[in-house]
């Protein structure tokens, strides 16, 4: 523990407790209706432990018994444990699509932080939007805080086989539809896909978040690669605990830890891992959540050239998951193999900087986390694509792609939004080829709404039948982070506002230049110009409620998704007066 900033008088909480007035009264007294007396409270930080747990949250089912351990933690180190639920966010039920609700639930954490008599906060998520959420909350309040995260879920197994979340979905489903497995087979890979609590063990949007939590400086050094299942994850859920109580007296917030140099040690991560398309949406929002006004992809495509991907996990690896990237040394162990790029003078929670973090953490198997000069691919995971398709970027995986895509002019096939191409895309007169450009109109933040994951759009079943696993497809969707493919997502401006995604027609050439990080539609610009005159906006989906409210203050991709209303400027961010 460094040298204690704050007294038990400056505690935010004694606002409550402290204090010899009618409300602190009440405060003292409904306490004590719970059992509690000021022997728990007196002088004792109050640490919340913001759970997104819930009965239909399988990535999350263990959070309960992690809320035991963190508990502990927090009364070994002295400290007052407050539980508070939080949404939980469980991205395989929520429908359309959990993005639509990050925002709420990073409004949701900043609030409860607010209204309630905290000093310090855990942070315990994992699932995909989780992680962003809980934390662009906390950075918000600005309270000391430490991110828990879930774990990954075991190894899947079928058949003696390994099965990876989603990756292995979307790559039997294909299978399924061609015949080359039998509807027994896809019951028992149901079965076999997901045997233990925990997120995806892919290099999803899950492990790719909480690791970037991680390099962030936000978790405890190693805490994002353990298995959801080993106790290793208990122990560091209680050390966790035992830490914030520290960081509270040090006043060690998010402030103090999320600089430029932090968020640029999480995207050069986010490279090295193969990471997810999904990261960059988050990062960005984050970014400016902690005052970077101007991060965007134009940071993340610098470091897309110059580091390589080294995780050789699925999907941009070809063959491993999660946990064989924790017996092989984990994020710290990728970390100190990267070395140079990082700033190692970074700050982290545990009050030490990222280069004593990862010193002495070795690789334990050179096939999971490659040597540099033997790269899973040898540029970053991520390129930003630009041109007269949209102008303010979009985003794709050529690590996870057929090589031949990454050069490619087609012809257009449209769909006009999601409906039509569940309607019509297995259809057996469908004029489409290999080489056709698959589009998917109004799938964007505000298309949608909230951009879900259909930018892996379905290959063709007659081109399926044929064979082909790739096409290029191009939407202003999202996809999962365990989904691959030749696919062009985030297209900003999107074509609900009327970007030029919305001006693309059946039979147009499009072109993809990787290494130009180019997308560029092949039309005139008088017959551009023709076709935006003839441009009628859609009607708003929502006319009331947080849909209304999503529609009226949502960002574009390349702006992070955030609300314009909750971007803050950095040491602006408590904003409490004091008389309540
Ligand atoms: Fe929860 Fe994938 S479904 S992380």
């Amino acid at each position: 523990m460094s040298a204690p900033r704050r007294t038990p008088d400056s505690l935010r909480s004694r606002r409550w407790f402290g204090v010899q007035d009618l409300r602190a009264f009440g405060h003292r007294s409904r306490a004590m209706q719970m059992g509690y007396d000021a022997q728990d409270w007196a002088g004792k930080p109050v640490i919340a432990i913001v759970n997104t747990w819930s009965d239909i949250n399988p990535c999350h089912a263990h959070f309960p018994e992690r809320v035991t351990a963190i508990k502990r933690g927090i009364l070994q180190a002295g400290g007052f444990p407050i539980e508070l639920p939080a949404m939980s966010l469980s991205e395989p039920f929520v429908k359309p699509t959990t993005m639509l609700y990050r925002n709420f639930l990073a409004m949701e954490t900043e609030e409860l932080l607010r209204s309630h008599p905290i000093d310090g906060a855990v942070l315990l998520g994992g699932c995909d939007k989780t992680t962003p959420a809980l934390i662009m909350g906390a950075i918000s309040m600005g309270l000391p805080a430490i991110f828990v995260p879930a774990g990954p879920m075991l190894r899947g197994n079928w058949k003696g086989q390994q099965l990876g979340s989603g990756s292995d979905v979307w790559k039997y489903w294909d299978e399924l539809r061609a015949g080359t497995i039998t509807q027994e087979d896809w019951t028992d890979i149901e079965a076999g896909i997901a045997r233990s609590y925990g997120h995806c063990m892919t290099m999803g949007t899950a492990s790719t978040m909480t690791s970037i939590a991680e390099a962030l400086g936000l978790t405890l050094p190693g805490a994002a690669s353990i298995p959801a299942a080993d106790s290793n994850h208990v122990r560091m859920a209680a050390a966790s605990g035992r830490r914030i109580v520290d960081m509270v007296w040090e006043d060690l917030t998010p402030q103090r830890v999320l600089t430029a140099a932090a968020f640029e040690n999480a995207v050069v991560a986010t490279m090295a891992m193969g990471g997810s398309t999904n990261a960059l949406i988050h990062l960005i929002a984050m970014a400016r959540r902690a005052g970077l006004a101007t991060f965007g992809l134009d940071d993340v495509e610098q470091a897309s050239r110059q580091v390589p991907v080294i995780a050789n996990i699925r999907p941009s690896g070809d063959r491993y998951l999660m946990e064989d990237f924790y017996y092989a040394g984990g994020l710290r162990a990728l970390l100190a193999r990267l070395d140079a790029p990082l700033h190692g003078s970074c700050l982290t929670v545990n009050g030490r900087t990222v280069a004593e973090n990862v010193s002495g953490a070795e690789v334990y198997d050179d096939d999971v986390i490659r040597p540099l000069d033997n790269p899973v691919y040898g540029e970053g995971a991520l390129a930003v694509l630009k041109g007269n398709l949209a102008p303010d970027g979009a985003v794709m995986k050529p690590a996870a792609c057929a090589p031949r895509f990454r050069q490619h002019t087609g012809p257009a096939l449209v769909f006009g939004d999601y409906a039509d191409l569940k309607a019509n895309v297995d259809r057996d007169d469908l004029d489409v080829t290999p080489d056709s450009v698959l589009v998917l109109q109004n799938a964007g933040p505000q298309g949608a709404p909230g951009m879900p994951e259909w930018g892996m759009l379905p290959i063709p079943k007659k081109l399926v039948a044929r064979g082909v696993r790739d096409m290029v497809r191009l939407s202003d969707a999202r996809m999962s982070g365990t989904s691959y493919g030749a696919c062009i997502l985030h297209v900003a401006p999107e074509s609900f506002v009327g970007g030029p995604l919305a001006l693309v027609r059946t039979g147009d050439r499009i072109t993809v230049d990787v290494q130009g990080r180019r997308l560029q539609l092949e039309v005139a610009d008088d017959e551009l110009a023709r076709r935006r005159e003839a441009w009628v906006p859609p009607t708003p989906r929502y006319h009331r409620g947080y849909g209304a409210l999503f529609a009226r203050h949502i960002r574009q991709a390349n702006d992070g998704c955030d609300f314009d209303i909750l971007e803050t400027q950095r040491g602006a961010a408590v904003d409490e007066p004091a008389i309540f």
